[in-house]
């Protein structure tokens, strides 16, 4: 962020981070170092670029000194509190007395209310009700739009388009804030590589560079320059840490990974965010290393704060410090709260502990009181920061909340966002776009026609009823008079409908009668996203039965997927002429999914999860181990390697794939030096071609494979991308520079840094190791 002074955190943070690790709870054990692999060379120093506010702003301190001397325990206490309101929320509401505990000083912040009125009426509680007048924080989960709304995240990250993302949260940041609020919990940074995890949906995907590309886009959008300013809101990292990892998918399961795969992995993408100054951090439900994060001081003081030095405040997920007790960490609520604030949460969300048992905990000398302290003070400058002391109200403004929401360029960018992350995985004989000589169009499916789904979960104040345009009204608004097109839904997507045919025989007839076959098939809005866990990712109901029949017909079948996962559709790709995945497309969805229907725009979305052949074969994700024994085609009957008796290795869809309307061409890699020196440079370059009839964008992609390290390495990482447009024969030289540091990854000794030796690189249009052949470099000490 501008004006941040990158500043090199001192102590642990300046060394190899297992140097300064402390053991107790909540700490891994240390790693055994192996063979003494020399790894001073070559140690990358985490930098942290958010800056010491109090050190910054020396008149916000002597505010927050003066205003924390006048306040009681109870107080103080009262500002390490979130309530829920009593208008939605997404678990039980612990208390329904929220507005007497703002009177009281009991609550410092409110989520789940918004719109000017109300949050104003609230403020007054606290401002015109307490002694201190310490205005309110209102939180809301504004994860992919607030009124108008976006693609999924996860459909958003399909778009690889970082304007486009950034763009999306300041839209979502402006309409948010002009009804009060202050603080979105987003974006979830939560890298994702198990399909049956409902909340895939709400994150950038599987892959460890792009989410931290992603979420630095986010936290952009949503804080802008300037937190003062009355159209940014305070952004949030969640869910710290790992949460993605829950075992077999299954949401708010046991996590259980190594420290390496935490630290190379899950935590990326949230250490992007603490660089790109986000305001804000979630702890996760999950445990890690046998500790619930709400109570673990290793993610929440030695990395968070010792080692990224993150200067914001962090609040935990719903109830989860109560949550330590069924988890078997604590054996009470007094003990859990007393664990979580040693572990360095400052705020409890919903769970009401600290309100009830912290002062007890002082009382009895197991709290400290520097740490309420330090929290209160956290909490406090980022309400001085926002502006609040100054005017309470002045994120609740009618006028600016009615000249806002759903202006005609938030839903224009809602409606080009929602092209951008559309993927098309499958052409036939250039079945799409539709030709002009397609007049009669038999539209089958539950999706088709449904205003509810066409937002996803997560829609935060999203209107499921009205506002949403379906693919029906897209597509009818763009064909025109002279198209017909006949809507039968044919199917449902309810788990009870399988073994049904209720329905099919309408849609079938219109099948029969039509010139091209488009079925919107896929998942029920609420099958993704939180507690939404499956263990079948097939097409759910009888969704997959009708979708053979209107194959048998013999017309050409174009299907459309709204889904917020990757799903098993191995029996379409084999028979469907064409396919697009249009995750849920947002409020204006259904003339985004007609523009790439009918080619007004040439889809250039690129996947950001793989796509399985079967649930068997999850998790997946590209950056696999080899293992030693991989699988090879050059032997296919040979049983001991590492494989399936009866289904492939391979995905359906690989990490990075896409089609266009047009094709392009990729030259051989040049590298300005086939060796990297410890202290230099070298860029890839590829030139990219649009070899077909149209103009079009391409998502170029960078792999590396690091082929031998002090511990095994993946056989293909992410390194860079581009995404470039390109005219009918218009060539583009695509360079990629690299230095030693993006090559660091944690090694045998625990340390974070490079190894010298050889690498693979390719400059290709997706994952997958047969895509090109890579040139190799040597990096050298
Ligand atoms: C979710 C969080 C969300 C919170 C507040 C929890 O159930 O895990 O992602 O921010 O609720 O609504």
């Amino acid at each position: 962020m501008r004006g941040y002074v990158l500043k090199l955190s001192l102590g642990c943070a300046a060394l190899a981070l297992s140097a300064c690790a402390t053991v107790e709870a909540g700490a891994p054990p240390r790693e055994i170092a192996a063979q003494s692999q020399p790894t001073a060379v070559g140690t990358v120093p985490v930098e942290t670029a958010q800056p010491d506010w109090a050190a910054t702003d020396p008149e916000m301190n002597a505010f927050i000194d003066d205003l924390m001397g006048q306040m009681t325990l109870q107080e103080k206490i009262g500002q390490l509190t979130l309530l829920t309101s009593d208008w939605e929320s997404t678990g039980p509401t612990m208390r329904d007395t929220y507005q007497a505990d703002i009177r009281a000083g009991r609550v410092g912040s409110i989520f789940n209310a918004y719109t000017a009125d109300y949050t104003r009426q609230l403020q007054e509680l606290a401002v015109e009700g307490t002694r201190l007048k310490i205005p309110l924080l209102f939180g809301y989960d504004v994860i992919h739009g607030h009124r108008t709304i976006f693609p999924i995240s996860l459909g958003e990250a399909a778009s690889w388009d970082m304007d486009a993302i950034e763009r999306s949260a300041r839209v979502s940041a402006a309409e948010a804030s002009s009804e009060g609020i202050h603080w979105t919990f987003s974006p979830m940074v939560d890298i994702a590589r198990d399909a049956r995890w409902g909340r895939i949906s709400e994150g950038a995907g599987e892959d460890v560079y792009l989410g931290s590309q992603v979420a630095r886009a986010r936290v952009r959008g949503y804080q802008g320059d300037d937190l003062g300013a009355v159209d940014t809101v305070l952004a949030t990292a969640k869910h710290f840490a790992a949460y993605g990892a829950a075992q077999a998918g299954r949401d708010y399961h046991t996590v259980d990974i190594s420290e390496r795969t935490l630290r190379d992995v899950y935590l990326p993408p949230f250490k992007a965010a603490v660089d790109e100054g986000v305001a804000t951090f979630m702890t996760s439900f999950n445990e890690y290393n046998g500790v619930p994060a709400s109570g673990s001081r290793y993610l929440l003081t030695d990395v968070l704060r010792d080692q990224w030095g993150f200067d914001g405040f962090v609040v935990t997920d719903y109830t989860s410090i109560n949550e330590m007790i069924p988890h078997g960490y604590s054996r009470d609520l007094q003990q859990a709260g007393e664990q979580a604030l040693n572990a360095g949460v400052d705020m409890d969300m919903q769970g009401a502990v600290f309100m009830e048992h912290l002062k007890q905990s002082i009382d009895a000398g197991t709290a400290s009181q520097a740490d309420i302290d330090q929290a209160v003070r956290r909490i406090l400058e980022m309400k001085y920061r926002l502006g609040l002391f100054e005017d309470p109200y002045r994120y609740s403004d009618n006028a600016r909340q009615d000249a806002t929401l759903y202006k005609p360029e938030f839903l224009e960018a809602a409606r080009d966002v929602a092209r951008k992350s559309m993927v098309l995985l499958k052409n036939e004989g250039n079945t799409l776009p539709l030709v002009a000589g397609a007049k009669n169009i038999a539209l089958i499916g539950p999706l088709a026609d449904s205003k509810a789904d066409m937002i996803g979960s997560w829609a935060a104040a999203g209107d499921r009823q009205t506002r949403p345009v379906t693919i029906l009204e897209g597509m009818r608004q763009r064909a025109g008079e002279g198209t017909r097109i006949n809507y039968v839904k044919g199917a449902s997507y309810e788990f009870a409908s399988s073994g049904s045919t209720d329905g099919f025989a309408e849609a079938v007839a219109a099948a029969e009668q039509a010139d091209v076959v488009v079925a919107v098939m896929g998942e029920k809005w609420d099958m993704t996203g939180e507690a939404a866990s499956r263990t079948a990712l097939d097409l759910p109901g009888n969704q997959q039965a009708l979708l053979e029949r209107l194959v048998a017909t013999g017309k050409p079948v174009v299907l459309v997927v709204l889904s917020g996962r990757p799903n098993s559709i191995g029996w379409a790709d084999d028979n469907v002429e064409a396919i697009l995945h249009a995750w849920y497309p947002g409020t204006m969805g259904g003339h985004a999914v007609a523009d790439v229907l009918f080619g007004d725009y040439n889809p250039s979305g690129k996947l950001p999860v793989t796509f399985p052949l079967t649930v068997g074969q999850e998790p997946l994700h590209y950056d696999m181990k080899n293992t030693g024994r991989p699988y090879s085609a050059d032997n296919p009957q040979q049983k001991y390697l590492s494989r399936y008796l009866n289904t492939p290795n391979d995905p359906l869809y690989r990490f990075g794939y896409g089609l266009s309307y047009t094709n392009f061409s990729y030259s051989p890699v040049t590298l300005s030096n086939p060796t990297l020196s410890a202290n230099g440079s070298l860029t890839a370059s590829a030139t990219i071609t649009n070899t077909g009839d149209r103009a079009g964008a391409e998502v170029v992609q960078m792999y590396v494979r690091d082929l031998v390290g002090s511990v095994t390495r993946p056989v293909q990482e992410l390194k860079g991308f581009e995404k470039v447009i390109l005219q009918p024969g218009e060539s583009r030289t695509v360079s990629f520079r690299i230095e030693p540091k993006d090559l660091a990854f944690t090694r045998a000794d625990m340390s974070h840094g490079w190894e010298p030796g050889e690498f693979n690189l390719w400059i290709a249009p997706s994952s997958g190791l047969e895509a090109s052949a890579p040139v190799t470099f040597n990096l050298t000490e």
